[in-house]
């Protein structure tokens, strides 16, 4: 099947109660680790991809692994996303290149100016069939544009959803309740607080609505422990509990955005295999070729354990 946008998958898991991941790539083994997982398990995907994994791989080779994706599984429902774009140029490339759904990120601007720019790509996008995600409040951690700690996060304002909602047109809409990007979400465990009410207010405000959650890795600390085991230095790092992650799920929370967990487990596998398993291997197709099992499991195990998007195609 050919690419889609995200309008039937966000309807499909509001309806039905669960989340769909949307996963950052950046290369081959990644996007084949992913849909390998989505496609067994008979759910559907996002792909996405920063402007950093623009730079890095180019966004026509970015465009081609996902089409070659889309031969592979024919059945799976696969939207190709643009994660944080910061303009209307970055959103109108990304569409000319064959992206079914952006995000437009204007967070960093003032409310009115965010609504200005949001409805201008929309208006753009929605001419094409391409879909698009807004943001209100602002997610901290470290980004292409955004490098700010967790203290400086502004939640989301539940009394402006209705309205940004209405006069964008967008179709779905990221929100800040306390979650953040990268591994270093907290200080410490009893800092671990997420804003629920916030959420549960904007649910009421704009019901039948899908809500993106960003910053959802979980940062299991047995693969951190791999890491450091094998001559990584990454210290308190903490994430989003799982069960946690499994009942905003079930809540307006339609996608939810995964990136931290899949570079841990790569670098997990790899740092493993070539450090203690194989040190005299040089064939990067043995290393690669595990961190791209790794990404399988780990993503099959988001599906059943967080998302329950299994069996929802
Ligand atoms: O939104 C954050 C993602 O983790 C992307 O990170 O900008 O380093 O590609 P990146
Ligand atoms: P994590 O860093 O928690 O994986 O979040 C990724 C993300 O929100 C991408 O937009
Ligand atoms: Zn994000």
């Amino acid at each position: 099947m050919p690419l889609v946008n995200t309008k039937k998958i966000l309807e499909g898991a509001y309806w039905g109660k669960y989340a769909v991941g949307a996963f950052n790539i950046n290369n081959m083994e990644t996007i084949q680790g992913i849909t390998a997982a989505c496609s067994k398990l008979r759910s559907p995907a996002i792909l996405q991809v920063s402007p950093g994994a623009i730079k890095y791989s180019g966004p026509t080779y970015l465009a081609k692994l996902v089409e070659a994706a889309t031969l592979t599984h024919p059945d799976l429902p696969l939207a190709f996303h643009l994660d944080h774009g910061v303009s209307f140029d970055i959103c109108k490339d990304c569409i000319d290149k064959g992206f079914t759904s952006v995000m437009i990120d204007g967070s960093d601007l003032d409310y009115e100016e965010n609504i200005y720019l949001t409805k201008s790509v929309v208006d753009y996008a929605h001419a094409r069939g391409v879909t698009v995600e807004g943001e209100l409040g602002r997610i901290s951690g470290m980004e292409d544009k955004i490098n700010t700690t967790s203290g400086d996060s502004f939640y989301t304002e539940p009394a402006q959803t209705e309205d940004f909602v209405k006069r964008t047109g967008v179709d779905s809409l990221a929100i800040a309740i306390g979650t953040s990007h990268g591994v270093y979400k907290f200080k410490n465990k009893q800092e671990l607080r997420l804003r629920f009410d916030i959420l549960e207010e904007i649910q009421k405000k704009i019901p039948g609505f899908p809500i993106v959650l960003h910053g959802s890795s979980s940062v299991n600390q047995g693969v951190v422990e791999d890491i450091n085991k094998f001559g990584g230095k990454i210290q308190y790092a903490i994430g989003i509990p799982e069960n946690v992650l499994n009942e905003i799920s079930k809540t307006a929370v339609c996608k939810i955005n995964i990136d931290s967990d899949l570079r841990l487990a790569i670098t997990a596998t790899i740092r493993k295999y070539l450090i203690f398993d194989h040190p005299t291997e040089f064939d990067p197709r043995g290393y690669l070729g595990m961190a791209r099992k790794a990404v399988e499991m780990l993503v099959s195990h988001k599906i059943k354990k967080i998302l329950g998007s299994e069996n929802k195609i």
